[in-house]
């Protein structure tokens, strides 16, 4: 099976979704470890109530970035993981990080890259009063939310929306997306050049919407 590791800071929604999207269409996928810089983070819990492995490793035991980095690395290669899922993991990484995962690092942010990197994408998208808002999946470089883009699920804004209720539409698609990429890797459908270009293999579309 392609073993993965999936690393956490908050509610875990996102892994949910992926641990259930796995174990439905019963992918041949193995949750080697659910990883998070936050020891009471929901994430944690409810992946040791479906029997996973769990790690935390609280960021404020550790001198530097740097530190923290390293000690998370060994902690995520000791699972020897095919791939590495951020999924609300809410620290940005490292360059030497970044590179010891090249390749097998990827993210989800909610928004429609390159549009909105960074926090506070639903009120930065309402602000700008676009018509379409979304999620995007991407392998992660030292550039934050920066990196080539695997796939991306664009959902309508509505006349009536606020924060939340637009926050919700996006984080129903994001659920569908990463479980969308994750059968993707394991099928061997996504691939990274060296030129850093994404490749899918018998995909039809790279974005989806609502
Ligand atoms: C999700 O919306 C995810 O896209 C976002 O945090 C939320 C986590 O929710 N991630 C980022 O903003 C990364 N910079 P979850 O814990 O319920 O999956």
């Amino acid at each position: 099976p392609c073993r993965v590791v999936i690393l956490v800071s908050g509610r875990g929604s996102n892994m949910q979704a992926l641990v259930q999207a796995a174990s439905r269409q019963a992918m041949p996928v193995q949750v080697c470890a659910v990883i998070s810089n936050q020891m009471d983070a929901p994430a944690l819990q409810w992946a040791r109530e479906q029997g996973l492995r769990t790690a935390s490793l609280p960021h404020r035991n550790y001198q530097s970035r740097e530190q923290f980095d390293e000690a998370l690395a060994n902690e995520i290669e000791a699972h020897e993981p095919d791939y590495v899922l951020l999924a609300g993991f809410m620290r940005v990484l490292t360059d030497g990080f970044v590179r010891r995962f090249h390749g097998r690092l990827i993210n989800i942010h909610p928004s429609l890259l390159p549009a909105f990197p960074g926090l506070n994408t639903h009120r930065r998208a309402l602000d700008a009063g676009v018509a379409w808002h979304g999620c995007t999946v991407h392998f992660v470089t030292p550039e934050v939310d920066e990196g080539p883009i695997i796939a991306q699920w664009a959902v309508p804004v509505l006349a009536n929306d606020n924060e939340e209720t637009l926050a919700m539409r996006v984080l129903q698609s994001e659920h569908r997306l990463y479980a969308q990429v994750l059968s993707w890797l394991t099928q061997g459908r996504v691939s990274l050049d060296a030129l850093g270009k994404v490749y899918l293999t018998d995909v039809g579309c790279r974005s989806f919407a609502s």
